[in-house]
C-alpha cells in the first residue's frame, strides 16, 4: 500500500512538472495548479485517501504527499517569475523608449497675439521706444479727460465703456494737482483704448520721449464675429523737439514693413480724435492686389490700418510738457485685427475663445 500510493504521487509529480516545463502562457499554469493542487486536484485527491490508509503508514506517506506537493508548488512559482521576467524583456524589446531623445512634439507655443506683440516690440525697441505698461482699471481722468475728452463730450460715446463702481476713489498726487476738483469725484472704468497711458508716461518720464503701450482694452460691445468685449491694442508716442508728420510717416513704415516683411505703401486720410490735431486714419495699399481692388479691400485698393496723429497741446499740457518746445505724434494700432488679417481669421471670437483646436494651429 505504501509503495503504491508513493509510485502514485511520484507519478503525479512527474507529471505534472513536465507539464509545467511545457507550458508557454501564464493560463497553462494557472490550469496545471488547478488540475493537481485545486479544491479537486489529483494530488489534493490523495490527501484525502492518506486519511483513511493505516496509522503505521500515513505519517510516512503524507510526509511524501507534503514534499511532493511543495516541490510542485515550487516549480510553479519559479515558471511563473520566468514568464514576468520574458513578458517584460519581451514588451521593453518591442515599444523601448528612449526617454533621452529629443521629443518631436511641440510642448507649448506662443499665442499668434503675443507672437505679434512680440514682432511690434522688438521693431520699436530698435528704434530706441521704452514698452512700457499700465493698468487696465483705469481712472476716467487718465482715458478721458486727460486726452482731451471732458465729461459729456459727444467723443465719449465713440467708445461703450464699461464702469466701475468703487466707494473708495483716491486720486494719486498728480492727478489731484493737475485737476483739483475735477479728479476728486473720476470714477473707474477698464480702459477702452491704450491711449490711458499717455498722459501717465508723460508725467513719469517727461520730454523727449519715445514708448509703445502694448495691452488688452475692454469695450462694453455686443459680441458678433467682428466685436469683442476685449482685444489688444499698441499705442505709440514720440515726443522731442520738431516732431512732425513727417516722422510720423516714417515711423509707421518702419512698423508695417517690419510686421508684412515687405516695403509697403501708405496714406493718410482726416480723422477726428480728440486728442490728436491734425488727426489722421493710415491706411496701406492693399498687400493681396496691391492696390487694384480685389476682396479683401472690397475693390477699393486700400486697407484701413492704425488711426494716428499729431499729439494735441492740452494732452501735453496734462503730461506737464511745454508744447511751445515740444510736439509729438501718436498712434493706435488695434494688433487683434493685424492677427486677423495675417492669418484671415473670420471670426475675433475665436482669439480669446481659448479652443486648443484653433491655438494649435500656429
Ligand atoms: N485710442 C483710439 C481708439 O482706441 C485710437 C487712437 C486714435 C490712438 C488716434 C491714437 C491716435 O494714439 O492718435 O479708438
Amino acid at each position: 500500500m505504501t509503495n503504491f500510493m508513493k509510485s502514485k504521487i511520484q507519478k503525479l509529480k512527474q507529471d505534472a512538472l513536465k507539464e509545467i516545463k511545457s507550458s508557454e502562457t501564464f493560463d497553462f499554469l494557472k490550469n496545471i495548479e488547478k488540475k493537481y493542487l485545486g479544491r479537486k486536484g489529483e494530488l489534493t485527491n490523495i490527501f484525502h485517501e492518506i486519511k483513511n490508509v493505516s496509522k503505521e503508514v500515513r505519517k510516512d506517506i503524507g510526509k511524501f504527499a507534503n514534499q511532493s506537493k511543495k516541490e510542485l508548488e515550487i516549480a510553479l512559482k519559479e515558471a511563473g517569475e520566468n514568464f514576468k521576467e520574458a513578458t517584460a524583456s519581451k514588451i521593453l524589446g518591442n515599444d523601448w523608449l528612449d526617454i533621452t531623445l529629443p521629443t518631436e512634439k511641440k510642448l507649448g507655443h506662443l499665442h499668434p497675439l503675443s507672437q505679434i506683440q512680440y514682432d511690434i516690440e522688438d521693431i520699436f525697441s530698435s528704434m530706441g521706444f521704452m514698452i512700457l505698461d499700465g493698468p487696465e482699471l483705469e481712472s476716467e481722468f487718465y482715458n478721458f479727460e486727460a486726452l482731451n475728452i471732458p465729461k459729456d463730450h459727444p467723443a465719449r460715446d465713440m467708445q461703450d465703456t464699461f464702469y466701475i463702481k468703487s466707494k473708495h476713489q483716491t486720486p494719486n498726487a498728480k492727478e489731484k494737482s493737475i485737476t483739483n476738483n475735477q479728479i476728486s469725484n473720476s470714477q473707474l472704468v477698464l480702459r477702452t483704448h491704450t491711449s490711458n497711458l499717455q498722459v501717465r508716461a508723460m508725467q513719469k518720464y517727461g520730454a523727449p520721449l519715445r514708448a509703445i503701450f502694448p495691452g488688452r482694452v475692454f469695450r462694453s460691445e455686443a459680441t458678433d464675429a467682428g466685436h469683442d468685449t476685449t482685444f489688444d491694442q499698441v499705442e505709440g508716442l514720440m515726443i522731442d523737439k520738431n516732431i512732425s508728420i513727417a516722422n510720423l510717416i516714417s515711423t509707421m513704415k518702419a512698423l508695417l514693413s517690419g510686421i508684412f516683411k515687405r516695403d509697403v505703401v501708405v496714406r493718410l486720410r482726416p480723422g477726428y480724435f480728440p486728442f490728436v490735431e491734425p488727426g489722421f486714419e493710415l491706411d496701406i495699399e492693399c498687400l493681396i492686389c496691391g492696390g487694384s481692388g480685389c476682396s479683401v479691400c472690397k475693390g477699393n485698393g486700400w486697407l484701413e490700418l492704425l488711426p494716428c496723429g499729431m499729439v494735441h497741446p492740452n494732452v501735453l499740457k496734462y503730461g506737464g510738457i511745454n508744447s511751445k518746445k515740444y510736439s509729438g505724434f501718436a498712434f493706435g494700432l488695434g494688433f487683434t485685427r493685424l492677427v486677423m488679417m495675417k492669418y484671415k481669421i473670420s471670426d475675433i471670437r475665436l482669439m480669446l475663445g481659448g479652443d486648443l483646436r484653433f491655438l494649435n494651429q500656429f
